[in-house]
């Protein structure tokens, strides 16, 4: 059985079909896939599960409005927008849940049976507003006048559409029993949720009380969810419904070794917008189910343009592909992994994209790579020099390295991608100026210098080594060629070499091959 102690679980929200996806769902997925891959790195056995979110209302709505059936909407939009955006964004994981699998659809009612049996269900009675794009009832702080065509009308805050008033005779999750054990776990554990201002956030709410929770509509209303087990007239709130992907995927209910030996995730990562969910009605479940709590919980902030969440539904939605299709999935995920502070929001813009785009991935590191692998092949042909006598230049380079491995490494611990990122930068920005100010090229026109050059290309190429070490959780695709041309021969594969050792100094060895490359980073015409 795997050691548990090495074991990385890492889950993304899922995704509802309603619509295809927009860069804020893919923003989600690459901040999960660049910290399992991260992780993956340091030798953990690692594991990242991400899905579609496919009962509700909103889906059977939208799928009636398209003269379709749910599951037919749900099948089509899984295959032809949620899979391939895995693709495009060129994201690692190792499964994928629909909430309409068997295998979720039979484990959610023996946990709902299992929690009935416990005396955590009830019936009861409920009235309330409902906001359908939320699946969710909402309290008057979380609704607004609405405007322009919705003027007179109260609105979702988040939605900008109208709530709708629901009474109904439903089942009820005790959650109102759960406040207390709640706080008690976030005072003794303050990095379940995070970042700070999310679990202050969670933490105030809780201490206002909870009510209980609605947890199943009538059948009389719409029928597209799962069967309440005891109560076929019921089917279960999709949210309940949703949150049990993470535990049906590895196994609960029906594999119980493959379970235990991953349950509980590292990190569960979500937008702010459904923090409560997965930080407070998600870890009264699992304390009702007697199951462990995830580690922790962290919300991110929101893409925002103009000002505002983006979303389709506010048609301010920007496909994945019009980014990558341009300037590749590498720069994609560095872009927005690099200019937000991760935990926090971030605005959007295509200059801002094609300026960092420009300074550090095509000036910076892309150059960095092309002149070092053209200048040991002009001037050793094509195979790595041996380094001869090690000066303070060439001792600070291993030195800023070691500092890029450490700081980035800690980094990751505490979620902060973006630190993670600008640490491995000072590296990069650390060799383009060493070879500025050691000029390979004048060392070159003299024949009496050619172990100085030895030793010089020799540090940049180390230094690129570490350099694709360290990006290759986010850059993938460029950091494996950057690999294949200098390493691959004799270090074996990229993705397998450990965070931990990458510092170390002198693993390329004298006389392998270094390979030309194209460009990794090529400079893109402005239209
Ligand atoms: N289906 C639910 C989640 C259920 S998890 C058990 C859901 N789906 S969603 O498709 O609406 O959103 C999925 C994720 O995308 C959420 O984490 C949400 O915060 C994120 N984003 C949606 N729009 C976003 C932005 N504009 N910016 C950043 N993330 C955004 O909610």
């Amino acid at each position: 059985m795997p050691n548990k102690k090495n074991r990385f679980y890492a889950t993304t929200p899922i995704f509802y079909v309603n619509d295809a996806p927009h860069i804020g769902h893919a923003y989600t997925e690459v901040a999960a896939d660049v910290l399992t891959r991260w992780h993956h790195q340091r030798g953990e056995e690692s594991f990242l599960l991400t899905g579609t979110d496919e009962h509700g209302e909103k889906i059977l709505r939208t799928a009636a409005a398209n003269n379709s059936t749910p599951q037919a909407w749900a099948d089509q939009l899984v295959k032809s927008a949620w899979l391939p955006l895995l693709e495009t964004i060129n994201i690692n994981n190792q499964d994928f849940i629909r909430t309409t699998e068997p295998r979720h659809e039979r484990n959610v009612q023996k946990f709902l049976q299992a929690l009935y049996d416990k005396g955590f269900i009830y019936q009861g009675s409920y009235e309330g507003n409902y906001c359908v794009g939320c699946e969710e009832y909402k309290t008057d702080a979380d609704v607004m006048p609405g405007e322009g065509e919705y003027a007179g009308q109260v609105v979702c805050a988040i939605h900008s559409k109208p709530i709708e008033k629901l009474s109904e005779t439903n089942y009820f999750f005790k959650l109102s029993e759960f406040a207390k054990p709640l706080l008690d776990y976030y005072e003794a554990h303050p990095n379940f949720v995070q970042p700070e201002s999310a679990r202050n956030e969670v933490v105030a709410f809780v201490r206002r009380g909870l009510d209980d929770l609605s947890i199943s509509r009538s059948k009389e209303k719409f029928d597209w969810g799962i069967d309440i087990p005891w109560d076929d007239s019921h089917i279960t709130y999709v949210w309940f419904d949703a949150l049990l992907n993470y535990i049906t995927a590895i196994g609960y209910g029906e594999d119980e070794a493959k379970f235990k030996s991953i349950w509980p995730p590292k990190v569960q990562i979500v937008g702010k917008d459904i923090l409560r969910f997965h930080a407070v009605i998600w870890p009264a479940m699992l304390m009702a189910a007697g199951l462990e709590l995830p580690k922790q919980v962290f919300g991110h902030g929101w893409l925002l343009v103009g000002g505002e969440k983006m979303s389709k539904s506010k048609l301010t939605g920007i496909a994945p592909s019009q980014i990558t299709d341009t300037f590749g999935s590498d720069a994609f995920r560095f872009y927005f992994m690099r200019a937000i502070a991760f935990g926090q929001d971030g605005s959007f813009s295509w200059e801002d994209l094609s300026a960092r785009y420009e300074s550090d991935l095509a000036n910076g590191f892309g150059n960095l790579a092309s002149r070092v692998i053209a200048m040991v092949n002009r001037y050793f042909e094509g195979s790595v020099p041996k380094h001869g006598h090690y000066t303070d230049a060439d001792k600070k380079i291993q030195q800023v390295a070691a500092k890029a491995v450490a700081d980035a490494d800690a980094a990751i611990e505490k979620l902060a991608i973006h630190e993670a990122i600008a640490a491995i930068w000072v590296l990069v920005d650390e060799l383009n100026g060493y070879i500025t100010v050691q000029e390979p090229w004048a060392l070159a026109k003299d024949e009496a210098k050619r172990d100085r050059l030895a030793t010089v290309l020799y540090t940049c190429l180390e230094g690129l080594r570490v350099l694709a070490i360290l990006l290759a959780p986010v850059m993938p695709k460029a950091t494996n060629a950057l690999w294949n041309a200098i390493a691959e021969i004799n270090l074996g594969e990229l993705e397998d070499q450990p965070i931990s050792k990458a510092a170390v100094w002198g693993q390329l060895s004298h006389g392998a091959a270094v390979r030309e490359i194209e460009a990794l980073f090529p400079r893109i015409e402005q239209e």
